[in-house]
């Protein structure tokens, strides 16, 4: 990669020169004119040198070789060494950008688990279950495209005091078969679990009715087993149409996740270990995990009444991860989970540090915002749910809508769905998001239909003709205009960029680099003609470009989880 390649000319000339290489950090900076590459190795080393930071900058600069891949080395003040990549390098390149540019091995060997999406059964998959899902997924394909290998976990909510209740409401006032033959069981489920608590406020007593058959479900009771499979497979049912549009597909438990209670029967042995290890406090009958100097407050393990918790579960969830040979016992284990449970797992995450399963930065939290509605309508309508499937099957005919062709509805699913992906994906996960559809559907803007038009854009260039035939360009005879120019440096940049936000777990890293791309070339693309271009080794440069411009909106599209359409 080429800056690699540029830390290892600077690297030499320091050697050179006797000075120290640990500090040498090399950046890409945002804007042009200060270099493809830049670094501030002189300003740091000033001081301890003793020399005036320009001077040494230059000293520097002027003893960095390889001037057939550099083209310009430039002394900025206060000290800074900006470097362009020569044309004819950036020009050598572009025979690399084939359909897996973009894909490194810098994570190879590294084994990671990805738990993401974990709605809840007999719940409504929410919002936050969207976006964890979104991210997820785009985080996971990052890593593998960086060589990783990869293990997607869905850590479905599918044990708890709860099911007691759910299992009482659909004895109660529940009819199986129209739950069974419901296009949408999990709203069948939702209102009777609503009863339950409506009723309960009446009549307290069935509260108890509904302990009893959660303690029937954990003895094992036929019944209470039954009843609780069925809440699973009609939810599943429900959440699988919703992976299916989405394109998620996980890896574990053949296809459906460790849920919470696969761990039912794996809770004892880490008790045992906590008490052993004399991780457990006793208060008010319950027991604690306390952590030193109270830095955090006490994690829950076992309640007053001697049940489990979703803490319990999840020590159980990582020490079987830790221990499985499927995976490696230095695996990383990554959960994207909302925000608003960040002090959960920095107790649990702390705690397994205690227990002296993990190392510090094994394990990670990639927390999410939250997503608030503009569009009041949208919330209110069915109560205070916003039920995914009607956002899904908005964003659909929205983009239809959006078309400048007839699309069928194939592409508008594509389209749509892209844009709600792209919303999600386009800023810092940790951040909130206001849902505006004008927002997220525009064709101006930062938005998947703008870049998902732009690879529309490119193809019905090259659609036009036979690709195959067009020479790669001569590095030597190169007259390029700076519109194209902006785009060959990006295209270059486009490794670095996955590396980035794979290292960083940050898909918005590549939405900006698409984003910023794809701005390029539709500048490029109003201000040059390019099958009308009468010098044919400017056309066929030209379409060459637009050809690599499609090949990495292409890749960097299915990075972040959206597939391309070819017309729209
Ligand atoms: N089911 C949980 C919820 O909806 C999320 C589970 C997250 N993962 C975990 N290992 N705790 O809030």
């Amino acid at each position: 990669m080429v800056k690699e390649h540029i830390y290892t000319v600077i690297k030499r000339s320091l050697e050179k020169l006797n000075l120290p290489v640990e500090n040498l950090n090399i950046t890409s900076p945002a804007q042009e004119s200060y270099g493809d590459y830049s670094t501030s190795i002189a300003l740091q080393l000033a001081k301890s040198e003793k020399k005036n930071p320009m001077e040494l900058a230059q000293t520097i600069a002027d003893n960095i070789e390889s001037k057939d891949i550099i083209g310009k080395v430039e002394v900025m003040k206060p000290g800074f060494i900006n470097l362009w990549i020569s044309k004819e390098k950036l020009l050598g390149n572009l025979s690399e950008i084939a359909p897996s540019f973009g894909n490194t091995h810098t994570n190879a060997g590294q084994h990671v688990i990805v738990e993401y999406s974990s709605p809840n059964i007999a719940k409504p998959f929410t919002v936050g279950h969207l976006r964890s899902t979104i991210i997820g997924d785009a985080i996971a394909n990052l890593l593998e495209a960086t060589g990783a290998t990869v293990f997607r976990d869905n850590h479905l909510g599918d044990w708890g005091t709860q099911f007691g209740k759910q299992i009482y409401a659909i004895k109660a006032w529940g009819d199986e078969k129209q739950i069974e033959e419901s296009e949408n069981p999990v709203k069948e489920l939702v209102s009777l679990y609503v009863k339950f608590h409506e009723e309960a406020e009446k009549n307290p007593q069935i509260e108890e009715e509904g302990r009893k058959w959660f303690k029937k479900l954990e003895e094992g009771d036929e019944e209470a087993k039954r009843l609780w499979k069925k809440c699973i497979d009609w939810s599943w049912k429900e959440f699988n149409k919703i992976y299916q549009k989405l394109g998620i597909e996980f890896t574990e438990n053949d296809g459906r996740g460790y849920g919470e209670s696969y761990f039912e029967d794996k809770m004892e042995p880490v008790i045992e270990e906590l008490r052993e290890k004399n991780l457990l406090k006793e208060s008010k009958g319950a027991e604690l995990a306390f952590f030193p100097d109270d830095k955090l407050p006490p994690l829950m393990i076992i309640k007053q009444d001697g049940a489990t918790l979703y803490a319990t579960r999840d020590l159980a969830t990582d020490k079987f991860r830790l221990e499985n040979p499927r995976y490696v016992s230095d695996v990383t284990i990554i959960n994207e989970v909302g925000a608003e449970q960040a002090l959960y797992f920095k107790q649990l995450f702390e705690l397994e540090e205690m227990l002296g399963w993990i190392k510090k930065g094994q394990r990670i939290h990639i927390k999410h915002g939250m997503y608030r509605f503009k569009d009041m309508k949208m919330s209110t309508r069915k109560g205070n749910t916003i039920w995914l499937e009607d956002v899904l099957e908005e964003a659909t005919k929205r983009a239809k809508g959006l078309a400048k062709d007839k699309v069928n509805e194939e592409t508008a699913e594509k389209v749509g769905i892209g844009a709600i992906k792209w919303n999600d994906l386009k800023r810092s996960s940790h951040l909130d998001i206001v849902f505006d559809w004008d927002e997220i559907l525009n064709m101006q803007g930062n938005s998947g239909p703008y870049v998902q038009y732009t690879y529309v854009r490119c193809k019905s260039i090259l659609n036009k003709l036979d690709t195959s035939v067009i020479p790669d360009p001569d590095p030597g005879s190169s007259n390029m205009n700076e519109d194209e120019l902006t785009i060959l440096r990006t295209l270059n940049k486009y490794p670095e960029a996955v590396m980035e936000a794979a290292k960083n777990y940050a898909p918005n890293y590549i939405t900006t680099y698409l984003y910023d791309l794809s701005q390029k070339y539709n500048l490029f693309y109003q201000k040059h003609q390019i099958l009308k271009e009468a010098n044919v080794n400017t056309r066929n440069f030209r379409i060459l470009l637009t050809q690599k411009v499609s090949i990495i909106l292409r890749h960097g599209l299915n990075l972040l989880g959206i597939e391309t359409v070819e017309k729209m």
